[in-house]
């Protein structure tokens, strides 16, 4: 029978997920509910229409105390069925709340908070990020971009993206994310293996991998930095999440973005010297920032400000000049009269690596000036510094 009661209106972005009724097939009662409810596409249903569609599925709930008070407020009285017309959007949105149960808080940063949470019936360990929006303008546009940006990149080396929770007329949404032990950031400070070479190019490889397969669907990251890289310490697995910035790009196109994307210590020369036009080779300069990081055991480049971050980068890499750099001369907040540095040696930089010419020769070419010289991902990928890497 075809739902068609209440006011019909889209779906939020993503509701109509991946997985649909047949993945839910051998789950808990719960989830087979939900995936009832998300073959709905109407907001409301009379009580007839739920109580043949649903009421089978509600009873094979498990009624804690719990579940009963949150069906009542939808009309569900044990015994009695749904007593009168069913919410079923916000229906949907409690029952998927309580699917997962919050066990804790694991960040919070500039969109929202993220919890640690369990599913309720598989015992799964998950991450929740809620992201903030305004009921006027609806979701903001950072948003929009990490769902739909999640929603395509399904690849070993992105987190997963395995459910989305939207309220209708919520404040905001929930992103069910596959749980990771810690970010890179906590992990560095933290384990001991983690200043291991080995560790780190088998890091620096996944990434790598990660950022090929974004750019390969022309999505460019553009605020990778430890605390956006997740890690599973036994598994050693390793994963880019926090595509809020993300962005589609198609390849060579001559578009206008915002400035200000990448956080501070990873941006690359050409962000801070007010590029207009930019690549996904961004990307390619934050890993090559993170990969000094874990070698060195601190930031490569460390200021508060552009400008004395441009500076820090001129005194260790050299001043740069048009004739290395053919637009460079171009960009807004370029200047001849910056002051001139001579390059530094590399071994000098990165002295860790000072017997290992392949690694610093990878190193030397993310961290190019000149964007079109910079290396690509999957050219980094094949370089002779990853020999015998199997991550
Ligand atoms: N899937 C996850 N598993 C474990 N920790 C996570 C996960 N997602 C996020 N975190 C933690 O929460 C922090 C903030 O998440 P993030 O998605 O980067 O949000 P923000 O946009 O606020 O920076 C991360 O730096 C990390 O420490
Ligand atoms: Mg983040």
């Amino acid at each position: 029978m075809a739902p068609g009661f209440g006011s019909w209106r889209m779906e939020p972005p993503g509701a109509e997920d991946a997985s649909t009724s047949s993945a839910y097939a051998d789950q808990g009662p719960l989830a087979r509910l939900l995936s009832k409810l998300k073959q709905f596409k109407a907001l409301a249903a009379d009580k007839d229409l739920a109580n043949s569609e649903l009421a089978p599925l509600v009873r094979a709930l498990p009624l804690d105390t719990e579940l009963q008070q949150l069906l009542a407020k939808f009309h569900w009285y044990p015994g009695h069925n749904f007593t009168t017309t069913v919410d079923l959007a916000n229906l949907k949105g409690a029952l998927q709340k309580y699917k997962y149960i919050k066990i804790g808080q694991l960040g919070s940063g500039s969109y929202g908070v993220v919890h640690k949470a369990i599913n309720r019936e598989t015992n799964e360990l998950l991450a929740i990020k809620k992201v903030v929006h305004s009921i006027e303008n609806g979701l903001s546009d950072s948003t929009i971009r990490e769902i739909s940006t999640l929603r395509e990149l399904q690849h070993d080396n992105i987190v997963r993206l395995k459910d989305i929770i939207a309220t209708v007329n919520g404040s905001h949404v929930h992103l069910v994310l596959e749980f990771l032990d810690c970010d890179l950031r906590h992990y560095l400070d933290t384990y001991a293996e983690a200043s291991d070479i080995n560790r780190i190019k088998s890091i620096v490889f996944q990434i790598l991998r990660g950022i090929r397969h974004a750019h390969a669907n022309s999505i460019m990251h553009r605020d990778l930095k430890p605390q956006n890289v997740l890690v599973g310490v036994r598994s050693g697995n390793v994963k880019i999440t926090d595509f809020g910035l993300a962005r589609c790009f198609l390849p060579n196109e001559d578009r206008a973005y915002t400035e200000r994307v990448v956080t501070l210590y990873y941006r690359a020369p050409e962000l801070l010297l007010g590029a207009q036009h930019y690549t996904s080779s961004v990307d390619l300069w934050s890993v090559g920032c993170i990969m000094a990081e874990m070698i060195n055991f601190e930031p490569l480049f460390k200021s508060d400000s552009e400008i004395g971050l441009l500076f820090r980068m001129f005194e260790r890499l050299g001043t740069p000049t048009p004739d290395a750099w053919h637009e460079v001369s171009g960009l807004a907040y370029y200047s001849e009269n910056f002051p001139r540095f001579a390059p530094r040696r590399f071994e000098d930089l990165v002295p860790r690596l000072a017997g290992d010419a392949a690694g610093m020769d990878l190193l030397r070419r993310m961290l190019c000036y000149d964007p079109r010289q910079r290396i690509t991902a999957s050219e980094a990928l094949m370089h002779p510094w990853f020999n015998g890497v199997t991550v």
